[in-house]
């Protein structure tokens, strides 16, 4: 690895990576998804050899509201990236979520039918999938994580999940770009173990109280957990 230029560098994980790698992050002002002409102009100041693309519009809830902007920057920011990136014949690693999946039966692998979608971001996100298919060289990670404190006085102990802090898994993500060029390209799952999100939340918060996912405004799913056995069997080699 040598030159990365990440997009969502101010972000929940772009922060926590550039910590742990030397990564290029032009912040929005010198690289909007939603402007094409700064995309070409970012990659050709920077020259970077590969491409981390971990920006998005994730408000899951204002999605619902403003379909045309998750949709604009999801799913065309990720295309105008994807366009710059084969112009220049660069491998780009696309970030994604564990939401491309309905979350009733868990445990997906990364060769299980994406779909159906419970909101207009994971629908999205899955679109921008599709997008970065269309590139010789490229890797989606699916993953799932939360901030590094729990912020709720309860948790879902029937709601099973393999996300994990976000502290906890970029260092994990900062593994796989280092190893780019040693994954098999297509899609990597890369989370944690599969547990409730009460044992989540017990983790950084030992007094959460139980709750039910029947009692949220929303419907959620039942368990949304990835197999992250790929991946692990993928970096033995490189921590051994
Ligand atoms: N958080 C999760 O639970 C979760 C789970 C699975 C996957 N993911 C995926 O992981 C990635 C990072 O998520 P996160 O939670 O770290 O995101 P976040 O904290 O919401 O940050 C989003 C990032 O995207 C940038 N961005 C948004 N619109 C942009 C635009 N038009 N042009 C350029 N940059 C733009 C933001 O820049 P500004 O600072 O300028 O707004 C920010 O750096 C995303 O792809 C997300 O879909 C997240």
């Amino acid at each position: 690895m040598s030159g990365v230029l990440m997009t969502g560098g101010s972000g929940r994980l772009g922060r926590e990576l550039q910590a742990l790698l030397d990564l290029h992050c032009p912040p929005r002002q010198e690289l909007d998804l939603l402007d094409p002409a700064s995309i070409e102009r970012a990659l050709d100041r920077l020259q970077p050899d590969l491409i981390v693309h971990a920006a998005a519009y994730t408000d899951v809830a204002r999605a619902e509201r403003d379909h045309l902007t998750c949709w604009r920057v999801n799913v065309g920011g990720t295309q105008a990236l994807v366009r710059a990136a084969l112009k220049r014949d660069l491998p780009l690693l696309h970030i994604s979520t564990d939401y491309v999946f309905w979350g009733d039966t868990g445990g997906y692998r990364e060769e299980d039918p994406p779909g159906p979608v419970r909101n207009y971001y994971a629908l999205s996100k899955l679109a921008a999938e599709a997008v970065v298919v269309a590139l010789p060289r490229y890797l989606i990670v699916r993953t799932s994580f939360r901030a590094r404190e729990w912020p709720h006085p309860a948790a879902f102990h029937d709601l099973y999940t393999s996300q994990d802090y976000v502290d906890v898994l970029a260092p994990e993500l900062a593994l796989a770009i280092q190893h780019f060029g040693d994954i098999p390209i297509g899609i990597l799952h890369l989370a944690s173990e599969r547990r409730s999100a009460l044992e989540l939340a017990r983790q950084r918060r030992p007094d959460v109280r139980p709750a039910s996912r029947l009692e949220a405004e929303v419907a959620l799913p039942a368990d949304i957990s990835l197999n992250s056995e790929r991946w692990k069997q993928l970096k033995v080699q490189w921590t051994s």
